[in-house]
Order: structure tokens, then sequence, then C-alpha cells
């Protein structure tokens, strides 16, 4: 019998560096349009126009953040795609509680908050259709706040970075592993066993639930994150499903 060793694990996908850019997210669906293969990973120093959710701009320092967007080719049912959100910012806060030993807080539907501020956030897109029977593409984009000394005006009192929670620079490198790692855990877990294992997880790590929250003006009691990732909450006797919208609290 002829002995041809252990099996070749699969070659880890690749990972770009990259300097100054627009936004990483643009360069991901380039190297995805490209053939770019599933868990391509993008970073970069800066962002000229770095996105955020709901059309805002996520602007950064040079050198100051984790800018990160990978391409995923989920094997989910459209309706789920959405549910790579959760799956976004998960993975941060575990790999900054790993790295850094930050408590981070999950604000629906994928803020990643340290003592009430924003330390990361998670932009999950989309592109499907083109050839028949092509794989939907999925980015998503993830920046953490690392070396800020302080923020704008405008942030100031909202946002926050690692060195301003820790008097420490995280070395990105070392976050990036942690955050590429728990992505293709938690990515796995939610095409292997659906949603319930992620839910179970992201109620545990939220600061949401139970609370007060007021969502595009309107005020009630967030009670529940429902199968689908909406968030549930009960205004007086009425109960509401909020599927997009920004959470104050
Ligand atoms: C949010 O609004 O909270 C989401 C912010 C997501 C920012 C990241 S930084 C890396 C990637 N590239 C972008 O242009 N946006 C995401």
């Amino acid at each position: 019998m002829t002995d041809r060793g252990s099996p070749a694990r699969p070659a880890a996908p690749p990972l770009v560096r990259l300097g100054a850019v627009e936004s990483t997210q643009s360069v991901a669906f380039e190297l995805a349009e490209q053939g770019a293969p599933d868990g391509t990973a993008v970073v970069a120093d800066h962002q000229t126009r770095g996105r955020g959710r709901r059309g805002r701009l996520w602007r950064d320092e040079p050198g100051s953040s984790l800018l990160l967007s990978v391409v995923l080719k989920p094997r989910l049912p459209l309706a789920r795609l959405p549910l790579l959100s959760f799956v976004g910012a998960l993975a941060t806060a575990e790999a900054l509680h790993e790295t850094a030993g930050l408590e981070a807080h999950l604000k629906w539907p994928n803020d990643v908050l340290t003592r009430g501020r924003k330390i990361a956030g998670v932009l999950l897109e989309s592109r499907v259709g083109g050839l028949a029977g092509r794989a939907p593409v999925v980015v998503v984009g993830i920046g953490v706040n690392l070396g800020q000394t302080g923020f704008p005006p405008d942030l100031e009192g909202r946002a926050t970075s690692v060195w301003l929670e820790t008097g420490r620079l995280l070395d990105r490198d070392t976050l990036l592993d942690a955050v590429l790692a728990g992505l293709a855990r938690w990515r796995r877990r939610l095409e292997d066993e659906g949603f319930g294992p992620l839910r179970e997880r992201w109620l545990a790590q939220t600061g949401t639930i139970g609370h007060t929250v007021t969502v595009d003006g309107r005020t009630g009691v967030a009670v529940d994150l429902d199968a689908d990732g909406a968030l549930v909450v009960r205004e007086g006797t009425n109960v509401r499903r909020i599927v997009a919208g920004d959470v104050r609290s």
C-alpha cells in the first residue's frame, strides 16, 4: 500500500493588504467579481470613503483602525443572508475579549459597544444575480477603533477605541486573526446548525434585550430577537417586529 501521507489541508483564503483605499468593501466586491474564493479578506490602513450602515460614512485616521472586508459565498438561502451580520458582530466582540480582555456588548443589529460606547461596527452588503446559478456574494465589513485617542465632537461620548479603554495599543494582526477565526467558526455553525446557537450567544452578549429602546422615533421595550434576526419590541400592548433601523437606548 502506498503511503500518501495525511490529506492536504485546504489552503487558507487569500488576505490582501492595502494602504489607502476608498473602501475595502468595494475592493472585496471587485475581487469577488474576478473570482476570488470564499473567505478572501481585504485589510487597509485607511479608507477615504469608508461605508457605514444606512448610507453613513465610516471615518478613520490612517493606521488607527482595523478596516476589514471578507468575501463570503455562503451555503444559505437568500432570506438567511442578513443573519451574517450577527456573525460579524459576535466574531468581533469575542475577538476583542480574547485579544484585549474587553467586555464587549452587542447592540441590535450589529454594533459592538464597550461601556456603552461604540468600538466596532459591521456592514453587510450583498450582490445577488449575475450569471444564472452563480452563488450570491456577501461582503461583511468590520471596522474596529484601535488607536484613536479621541473622536470628533459629533462622536465624542458615543465612540471609543481599544486604546481609550485599555491604555494599550493592540496589535492589528492579532485582532485580525481572531476576528477571521471567529467569522469562519460562526459562519459554519450558522450554515450547519441554523440561527439557534448564534442567536443564543448573541442574546447572552447583548445589552439591548430588556431595555427601553427608541427606534426611528418610536419607543418601547426590546423583548426578543426573532428567528429571522428581527428585534421584537413591546409598545404598551402592541408587539412590533423591527427588521431595520437604528436603536437608541
Ligand atoms: C456601521 O455603520 O456601524 C458599520 C461600519 C462598517 C465599517 C467597515 S470598515 C471596513 C469596511 N469597509 C467599509 O467601507 N466599511 C466597512
